[in-house]
């Protein structure tokens, strides 16, 4: 499942309208997709026309009080292909008991674990900040994509948000891939052209080159409870965000994010080593720690076969979690792992 975070601090840059349409052409490509409203506004429940039955208010409460929900009890199937988490303003109350856990930020992660491969995409609509459950949804994400506006304040923002991501990933080492979406963009004013040149040469290849439109349709279909597709299937907001999913399919298709998993209470630091990183130890491949015991880390692999091994404090160390190993070359065994 590659899961993937709308995140922009700034308010009204498209990220509802991004992860309700992107969903719906994902999952009319034919791909299963689950969608998350993670914002308490619950804008992206009401973009469809939902309401909060059980949603992922009540999926955390049960993760708080349980530790493994059925996540299966919380989605409502929404058309063929795309299923829903749906939300509520009672998800601010929870934020507010997230804050005083020690694994706060990996809440997400740890509840979407079991999701991983039962659904093709996972996309995360985000609130307009920077507080505990945009952080879970970033580090519960393999990608983020960040829409923004044609304007200058928009780009400021957008160097706010990446120093701050930089300066949790110091404390909390991520393997992510930033992607950034033009949306809302009308080509007939000059300022436009030249707006969209200074974004190139700040983003360089993470903005996508896939722009999303201005569209009125597009804010029709929102207040109607649809998505594009149903209300105006012929739109320019369709096509673009047709383009948009397939671009989205050929950039995450080739990769694969592999989850690896260590349970230890005392180590200190843990890195995964192996021939996807030449057998250096490397701070993108730093575990992280996401509870008192579990050491964790998602990496980003290519079709192959690959060997590897924990490098735990001192000790060299196979994964107790893969039975398939092979001999390295100094008698010992390494795990392996195949990505087709
Ligand atoms: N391409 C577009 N063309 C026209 N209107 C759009 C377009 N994209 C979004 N809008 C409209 O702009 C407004 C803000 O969009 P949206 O709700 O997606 O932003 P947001 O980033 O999710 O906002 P918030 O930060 O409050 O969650 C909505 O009314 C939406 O219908
Ligand atoms: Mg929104």
């Amino acid at each position: 499942m590659k899961i993937i975070s709308i995140l922009n601090q700034k308010g009204g840059c498209g990220k509802t309208t991004t992860a309700v349409n992107l969903s719906s052409a994902l999952a009319r490509e034919g791909y299963k997709t689950l969608l998350i409203d993670f914002d308490p506004q619950a804008h992206t429940t009401f973009s469809l026309g939902m309401n909060n039955s059980k949603g992922i208010c009540e999926l955390i409460e049960d993760y708080l009080n349980t530790g493994s929900p059925s996540l299966d009890s919380y989605i409502t199937p929404r058309t063929e292909n795309l299923f829903v988490v749906t939300s509520s303003l009672g998800l601010s109350a929870i934020e507010h008991k997230l804050n005083s856990r020690e694994d706060k930020l990996y809440i997400l992660y740890k509840i979407l674990g079991p999701a991983a491969s039962l659904y093709d995409y996972c996309i995360i609509d985000c609130p307009p900040n920077l507080g505990v459950l945009s952080l879970n949804a970033t580090f519960a994400g393999n990608y983020i994509l960040t829409p923004f506006l044609a304007c200058d304040l928009s780009l400021q923002g957008i160097n706010v948000l990446n120093q701050i991501i930089e300066m949790m990933a110091e404390a909390h080492p991520t393997t992510l891939s930033f992607f950034y979406l033009l949306t809302q963009y009308d080509r007939r004013f000059r300022y436009s052209l030249e707006f969209l040149e200074r974004a190139r040469s700040m983003l360089k290849n993470k903005l996508l080159p896939i722009i999303i439109r201005t569209n009125i349709n597009l804010r029709e279909s929102q207040s109607l409870g649809k998505t594009i597709f149903e209300h105006k299937p012929y739109s320019r907001g369709s096509y673009d965000y047709t383009k948009l999913a397939e671009k989205i399919i050929d950039i995450t298709q080739q990769i694969k994010w592999t989850r690896l998993f260590l349970k230890n209470k005392k180590f200190k630091e843990v890195h995964v080593v192996g021939d996807f990183n030449q057998w250096q130890k490397n701070e993108k491949y730093k575990m992280k720690k996401i509870d008192t015991e579990t050491w964790t880390i998602s990496i980003p692999l290519k079709k192959g076969k690959y060997h590897y091994k924990f490098f735990a404090d001192e000790f060299w160390l196979t994964d107790p979690l893969n039975s398939f190993e092979e001999n390295d070359s100094f008698g010992g065994k390494n795990s392996v792992i195949s990505i087709r």
